[in-house]
Parts: C-alpha cells; structure tokens; sequence
C-alpha cells in the first residue's frame, strides 16, 4: 500500500458510557454527535456483528450482496476500494476478493471497530483497515476507484460534507455505493417504523447491554437523517450521478450507487 497511513483522528472519548450523554441533543449539535456516535460503537463492537444479523433478521446480508453484486460488473481487479465507516470489516473483506490484484482500504472513527476489522483481514494482503473520519480523509485527491459506505452516513455530524470529501477522492466516473437506513416519507409508515425501531432498539439495548440508548440511537438517528430522495439529491448537488436506487423496507433503507461526474 503507498498511500498515506496517517488519518485524522476523530474526538477523544469524553465517556465509557452513554449514561449522562442526552441522545437528542447530540444528534441535533453536530459540533458534539461525533462523540456520542464513536462513545456508542466504542461500546458494541465486539458484539456488533452479532446485534446485526439478529436485529436485521439476516436482511442486513442480502443488501450487502446486492450492493456487491451490482458493482461488481463494472469493478476492475485492480480497483482501489475505499470502505467507509468500515465497522467491522464484512463489506472490505468481500471486496478485497473481488480485487485480488488491487487493494481495499477500510476506515473507522471507532478503534475497537477497527481492531475488530483487523481481526477478520488477517491472511488477507490486499486488505488495511486504519482509524480515521470520513469528514476529513487523508488521502489523495481522485485516488479511489470505487467508495462503498454501509449505514454510514447517518452517523457522521454531517453527511454533506462527507459527500464532498469522497468526491474528493474518487476518481472521474468513479463509483460511490451507499447503504443505509433513510426516513421514510411523512405518513403512518413512517410513525410504525421509527416506533417498532425504537421499541425493539430499547429491548436489545437492556437486554445486550443494560442500557436502552445503546440501540434506541437507530431510530433517533434516522429521525435525524433525509429521505433516500433528499439523499440521491445531495448526492447529485454534490457531483454524482444516481444510476441505481434499491429502496427496501418501504422507504427505511436504500441502496444509491452514484457515480463522480
Ligand atoms: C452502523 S455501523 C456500520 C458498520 C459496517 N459498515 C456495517 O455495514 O456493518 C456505523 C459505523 O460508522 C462509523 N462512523 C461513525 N462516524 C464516522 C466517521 N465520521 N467516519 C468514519 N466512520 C464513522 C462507526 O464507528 C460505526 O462503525
């Protein structure tokens, strides 16, 4: 790997617990959502794989197929992946075996996420994960090929400024694929889903870990965040073109693939 190794390093943890830390108000001051985010994974990584297959109902593997089948037609195998909000590593791992004579990169504002990441790519040369915030990348300009992202965005303080920093680094017509939850439009569903969201997210949360917040922030953070058509239109006023929508769950999760015009 040439690239550099040295990230910008998300803010220090202030807290080993979100006891204290009032959800609300961190995900509305994007000065201060970055250390409640990083404070929450810090704490669920280790069983981060796990809560996503049970909460998802396994659904959380079939999107990341889609999403890898869909990219995977067009992606050289000497591509240079870059994987945002990496967390544990799954989504970088497929697709250092998708481009065995390329590299993939996978970045983290956790470290825990990142150790854990570091674990599953022993063996696998192609493959570095390092700590760092897709805010603020430090990298190259028009150095990627292709940017993955899964339920990323939603975390960071600011998605449109993510937007722009990986536009920065892929190169023209390079490929950006994201998938996250989105907020459904205004209406019923979209009162069902974040409740049965908050419900369910509050019950894992005692049961897993004795606190509610843990997973009752995955509603509250899509409440925050736009919908998959405010999201493919940021993407566009950012620079890309939308090629391939996949809404799932009537709206709550989208797949984009977008390419750097
Ligand atoms: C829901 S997890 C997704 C992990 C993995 N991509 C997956 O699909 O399972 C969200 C991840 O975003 C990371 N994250 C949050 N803010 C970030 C930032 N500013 N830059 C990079 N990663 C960030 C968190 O640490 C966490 O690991």
């Amino acid at each position: 790997m040439s690239e550099p190794s040295a990230h910008s390093v998300p803010p220090a943890l202030a807290a080993p617990t979100l006891r204290g830390l009032d959800v609300e108000t961190h995900l509305r001051t994007p000065a201060i959502k970055q250390q409640y985010v990083t404070t929450m994974f810090e704490m669920i990584a280790p069983k981060y794989d796990r809560f996503t297959r049970a909460f998802s109902f396994g659904m959380d593997v079939a999107w990341k197929n889609e999403l890898l089948a869909h990219i995977r037609p067009t992606l050289r195998t000497d591509a240079h992946v870059l994987d945002l909000a990496c967390g544990t590593g799954d989504l970088a791992a497929a697709l250092a075996r998708l481009v065995p004579d390329g590299r993939v990169h996978g970045i983290d504002a956790a470290p825990t996420m990142i150790t854990c990441a570091k674990e599953r790519g022993q063996g696998i040369g192609n493959l570095r994960f390092d700590v760092g915030d897709m805010m603020r990348l430090d990298l190259p300009d028009e150095s990627q090929d292709v940017v993955t992202i899964g339920y990323g965005l939603r975390n960071v303080p600011d998605h449109r400024v993510a937007l722009r920093e990986i536009h920065r680094v892929l190169k023209p017509g390079g490929t950006l694929a994201n998938l996250d939850f989105a907020l459904p439009e205004p209406g019923a569903w979209r009162w069902l889903y974040l409740t049965y969201l908050k419900t369910m997210g509050d019950v894992y949360g005692w049961l897993w870990h004795g606190e509610p917040e843990v997973y009752g922030y995955i509603s509250r953070s899509i409440a925050h965040f736009v919908t998959l058509k405010q999201l493919a239109a940021d993407m566009t006023a950012t620079g890309f073109t939308v090629s391939y929508e996949s809404p799932k769950l009537n709206g709550g999760v989208c797949l984009h693939v977008a390419q750097k015009t």
